[in-house]
């Protein structure tokens, strides 16, 4: 089977109401991304930032996959398919994605604040002031934030190095290292690029970008794979 590998962002969830990052003008629901996704900004306060992330998880678990994630998950009837996502609600998986790599992190998981190995499932739970790890530090949400270190980096690098096809889907390729990741694709494998806006890409060999939303775009290529490539 050929290894298909998927870079999605923001975008791919943005047709089943999660609202995307810079299509909202820097701004992420009325406030400055440096105060609720960075460490600065959890120092000077945490409560702000816990409100933030139990109102998107709330958001996120009223979200149903669409389209777009169900023509992705299809792939896996005729592709090894590997989606790497920047995203951290859990629609991939929820549309039948069985190897998603979150990239930066999961609403649906709480880690401790001085250990990051102390990771908890909460599902839809809120987080509070008050909640603490094991060890008795404050818990915050599992996300990766501006300024920290992104640990599964090296595991998505070494598979998309693997990638026969590399479809890019909802990424405005502006948040690195994620962004860096098309540039570990083989120089002979396939690109797709699906957004309706589309980011700027430097090498264009072996790319066909497709302009247009992730539902019909994705549905689009997933046909045209399983033609072509079976
Ligand atoms: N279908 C496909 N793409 C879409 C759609 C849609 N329906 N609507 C918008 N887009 C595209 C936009 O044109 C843009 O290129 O999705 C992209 C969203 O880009 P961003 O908002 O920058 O989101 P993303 O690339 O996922 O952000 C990366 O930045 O804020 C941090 O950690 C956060 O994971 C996030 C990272």
């Amino acid at each position: 089977m050929l290894k298909l590998v998927v870079l999605s962002g923001a975008g791919v969830s943005a047709e089943s109401g999660i609202p995307t990052f810079r299509d909202a003008g820097g701004l992420w629901e009325g406030h400055d991304v440096m105060e609720v996704a960075s460490p600065q900004g959890w120092q000077k306060n945490p409560e702000l930032v816990l409100d933030f992330y139990n109102k998107r998880r709330a958001a996120a678990a009223a979200a149903k996959p669409n389209e777009g994630h169900l023509a992705l998950a299809s792939l896996e009837e005729d592709f090894d398919v590997t989606v790497i996502t920047q995203n951290i609600d859990n629609l991939h998986e929820q549309a039948g994605s069985s190897n998603v790599i979150h990239l930066h992190g999961l609403l649906s998981q709480a880690r401790s604040s001085i250990d990051e190995n102390m990771i908890y499932d909460i599902g839809t739970k809120d987080i509070n002031l008050g909640d603490l790890c094991k060890k008795g530090s404050q818990l915050r949400p599992n996300i990766v934030w501006f300024g920290e270190m992104v640990p599964m980096i090296e595991k998505a690098a070494k598979i998309s190095e693997q990638a026969d096809i590399f479809i890019v889907v909802g990424t405005s390729l502006a948040v690195y290292p994620a962004a860096s990741l098309i540039d570990y694709v083989p120089y002979t494998s396939k690109i797709y690029v699906v957004d309706p806006n589309m980011p700027y890409i430097k090498d264009k060999h072996n790319i066909k970008l497709v302009n247009a939303k992730a539902t019909t775009g994705l549905k689009e290529i997933a046909v045209e794979l399983k033609a072509n490539y079976h």
